[in-house]
């Protein structure tokens, strides 16, 4: 365990108190909690001013029956700082509309008035320590994340230790995902955080070059190799010796390409064209690819031996969909970031933008969230965004049917069903229904029954 963890839990405990009337905050007070400090704010601003500058503190959120907190933005605040949270309760609140489940999920525990001395010492001391456990050092790159990338849902965790291990190993690593789920993101986080980060970053993307070209983008070309080579070129390959080479789209390669690079990969040197002298080249490769490899190899559009070769070290970024729990983190850091470029009276979300967005299945993933936000802030013309601002469908609320219209399906499928069994027999439909027949016929008629 190392020494800052200790002294961290060792030294002062400090809460930040989100309580808009303030009766659960002296409730709190009086308990003379040994060791502990408590700063009261009474607005999510506030909240968010009061834990940016004092890091270690844990937040605890009132709840009671005047000061209802905009939803949206108490998710944002909740989500959004890698601070650990209490909720402390009126009597009876806690299971009242007020507080969501939603917003359950951020909250470490709860307390109901009147408070527990005992139990809430507790709570609160275990709450200190798992915020003394966060690390400071990474925490300040970014609260909800790892390696400069947003999200703290499980399926995030594991990319980030994923990468983890990625970094001490240095074999070619190939990354998989929808388009706009961050594979350049990792890719250079890869790079950045690994023993090659004072070695280049080089970028190609094989997809947008034309494949008459790849060679000498890949391998260069001595001079005179053909014409119009005037100078030596070097190729990216080399460019990127001792860092990394990222090769995004590598689907695309054609296949007498794929052929060079595993050449490549195995001996670690390649030949400019119209060369013969082999150059010695120490190069990490990352490749991407939003296509399925697999496939491309059982079609006969990627060589095996290769995909093998790349795929030693795979990992493949969820979807936004996949990982909706990120999106309230996400569009506020997109917020944040943009805030510069907003239209001057825009200051967040609005509960029905946020509830479309969890909807939504963001088919381009993280890159149409920033999109969608960048466009919202500066178009709108609202307070808090709306729906329309970012362009997303309405959220429909499931309508529950009328008595009427049930009575009506089942008629209409009894009537059916039967007419059906009885070869559209009206009369005898009638008579096992147990009505006349001019009834039966207007009810047909009412029910509009194609006969
Ligand atoms: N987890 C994340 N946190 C923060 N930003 C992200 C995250 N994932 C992606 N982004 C941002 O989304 C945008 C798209 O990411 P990136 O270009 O890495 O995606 P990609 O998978 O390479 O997409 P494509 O397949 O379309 O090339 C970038 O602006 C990137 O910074
Ligand atoms: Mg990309």
């Amino acid at each position: 365990m190392d020494t800052s963890y200790l002294e961290r839990l060792k030294g002062p405990r400090r809460g930040v108190v989100l309580d808009g009337g303030g009766r659960i905050f002296s409730a709190l007070e009086a308990l003379g909690l040994e060791r502990w400090d408590f700063q009261v704010v009474s607005t999510i601003d506030a909240a968010r001013r009061a834990l940016r500058q004092d890091p270690g503190a844990i937040g605890l959120v009132a709840f009671d029956g005047v000061h209802a907190w905009p939803q949206a933005e108490l998710v944002m605040l909740l989500a959004r700082s890698e601070v650990e949270w209490v909720a402390l309760l009126e009597e009876g609140l806690l299971r009242s509309e007020r507080v969501s489940p939603e917003l359950l999920r951020n909250f470490n525990d709860f307390h109901s008035l009147p408070l527990d001395r005992e139990r809430i010492a507790m709570t609160l001391g275990h709450v200190h320590g798992k915020a003394a456990l966060l690390p400071r050092a990474d925490s300040s790159a970014l609260a909800g994340g790892g390696f400069g990338m947003t999200g703290r849902s499980e399926c995030m965790r594991l990319i980030y230790r994923q990468i983890e291990k990625v970094l001490g190993v240095d074999a070619p690593v190939l990354i998989g995902g929808e388009s706009g789920t961050g594979k350049e993101l990792v890719a250079r986080a890869i790079h950045q955080h690994s023993a090659r980060a004072s070695g280049p970053f080089v970028a190609m993307n094989c997809g947008a070059i034309a494949p008459s070209l790849i060679q000498s983008e890949l391998f260069g070309y001595e001079r005179g190799a053909f014409t119009g080579a005037a100078q030596r070129k070097i190729g990216n390959i080399e460019a990127a010796n001792d860092g990394v080479l990222f090769l995004d789209e590598i689907g695309d390669l054609p296949l007498e390409m794929q052929a060079n690079l595993l050449r490549f990969l195995q001996d670690k040197t390649i030949t400019r064209v119209g060369s013969t002298e082999r150059v010695k080249v120490n190069v990490r490769v990352i490749a991407a690819t939003h296509v399925d490899l697999q496939r491309a190899v059982a079609d006969g559009r990627f060589r095996q031996d290769l995909y093998y070769r790349l795929n030693v070290l795979g990992l493949t970024l969820p979807a936004l969909r996949e990982r909706r729990e990120d999106i309230p983190l996400l569009a506020q850091t997109i917020f944040d970031e943009q805030r510069v470029h907003a239209s001057p009276q825009v200051r967040g979300f609005s509960s029905a933008a946020l509830r479309a967005m969890m909807d939504y299945d963001w088919p381009g993933n993280v890159r149409e969230l920033i999109n969608r936000v960048q466009r919202a802030m500066i178009m709108s013309e609202n307070r808090l965004l709306s729906v329309a601002d970012l362009g997303l469908p309405p959220v429909v609320d499931p309508v529950t049917p009328t008595l009427e219209e049930i009575r009506t399906n089942v008629e209409r499928e009894v009537i059916e069903t039967s007419l059906k069994k009885h070869g559209n027999n009206v009369s005898e439909t009638a008579r096992r229904l147990g009505v006349s027949r001019v009834t039966l016929y207007r009810m047909i008629d009412r029910l509009k029954i194609v006969l």
